[in-house]
């Protein structure tokens, strides 16, 4: 195999090698972060790449531009049919990409296994509360006991560490930062708290309203000895040890505390549109030079490009900071 001769390098001197895709903008919860409670419409499924149109580009990603992590997210990727296939296409690449979801874990129970045996290393399950009640509140779902029966057969197949993505929101969850802990803690998942970021559908976001990374640390400060632990390199999380161990908690102050000059992420979503930042406003279409007959050279080419225009940082704190047109849910974290 030809090694790899152009890596997704930017102007900034950053290099991805940690691609996200999107499966589809569906979900079965309607977090109120993400999305609204009914109204948004569904990418139409002729601008879906298809399983083949996604594996071209994942094995252009993987073969010729250096990706190294392969993530997948939504909407819900476990709602996407062919999540096991991809997996195992995934996986069958060289070099071997690591694998990992981002899912909401629900029917998470019955697919964990064979997401495993198709070669899948890691899941990263969101989870706000532990609290029936609070979590109908905040997804407007009645389906907590899913989503727990969901991280348990992920660590029972062997996904771990199962990590756990947490969103406190003022008012309905951020009392529970310490109680979300200790249950993660007894189940052995590893926790982290996201800010929430401005990326919700219905554009609801308000800067007064998210708790603050300072914020959670302040919450946990008072129930738990919290020692920052070195190395973060890309990951956006910030680690702590808590208490004596050997138990960690991440914070993921996106807004407050920006990893853009770590970054080495990119992201593909399901209608073949390649995002270079979450909140990039503008996109590259890869999926209609796909379908024209483009080369994979071709195509490695555009993708670069891509990349190479790739903003320092996402500007949030910019009294001009615009909200990028796409929701989170057809981006996928
Ligand atoms: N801000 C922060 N995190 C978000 N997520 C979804 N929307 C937002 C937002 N606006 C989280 C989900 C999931 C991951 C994809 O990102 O909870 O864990
Ligand atoms: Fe679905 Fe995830 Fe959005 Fe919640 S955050 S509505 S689980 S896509």
């Amino acid at each position: 195999m030809a090694p790899i001769d152009q890596p997704l390098v930017d102007g900034h001197g950053r290099v991805a090698t940690d691609l996200r895709v999107s499966l589809t903008d569906r979900c079965n919860l309607r977090c109120q972060y993400c999305m609204p409670a009914e109204g948004l419409d569904w990418m139409p499924t002729e601008e879906t790449l298809t399983d083949d149109e996604l594996m071209r580009l994942i094995g252009i990603g993987v073969e010729r531009l250096g990706i190294q992590d392969v993530r997948f997210t939504g909407g819900e990727p476990l709602l996407r049919r062919g999540l096991p296939n991809i997996i195992a296409a995934t996986k069958a690449l060289r070099p071997t990409p690591r694998t990992a979801i981002t899912s909401n874990g629900l029917g998470l129970k019955r697919t964990a296994q064979a997401l495993a045996d198709a070669g899948l290393d890691r899941v990263n399950i969101s989870l706000d509360t532990t609290d029936p009640e609070t979590f109908v509140r905040i997804t407007r779902r009645d389906r907590l006991p899913d989503v727990i029966d969901g991280l348990a057969a992920a660590a029972d197949a062997g996904l771990a560490p199962v990590k756990v993505n947490a969103v406190l929101l003022r008012g309905i969850n951020d009392e529970e930062a310490s109680d979300l802990l200790r249950w993660c803690m007894k189940h052995e998942y590893e926790l982290r708290f996201i800010e929430q970021m401005p990326l919700d559908a219905q554009h609801g976001w308000q800067r007064d309203e998210m708790v603050t990374a300072d914020e959670t640390l302040t919450r946990l400060a008072e129930d738990f000895r919290l020692t920052p632990l070195d190395g973060r390199g890309s990951a956006p999380a910030e680690k702590f040890q808590v208490d004596d161990g050997p138990h960690t908690v991440g914070i993921i102050g996106s807004v407050t505390r920006p990893f853009c000059g770590d970054c080495n992420r990119v992201r593909l979503t399901a209608d073949g549109q390649i995002r270079n930042c979450l909140f990039a406003r503008e996109e590259s279409d890869l999926r209609a030079p796909l379908r024209d007959g483009a080369s994979d050279a071709d195509l490695a080419d555009r993708w670069r490009v891509a990349m190479a225009g790739k903003l320092p940082g996402h500007g949030i704190n910019d009294p001009s900071f615009l909200q990028p047109t796409r929701p989170m849910s057809s981006i996928g974290g």
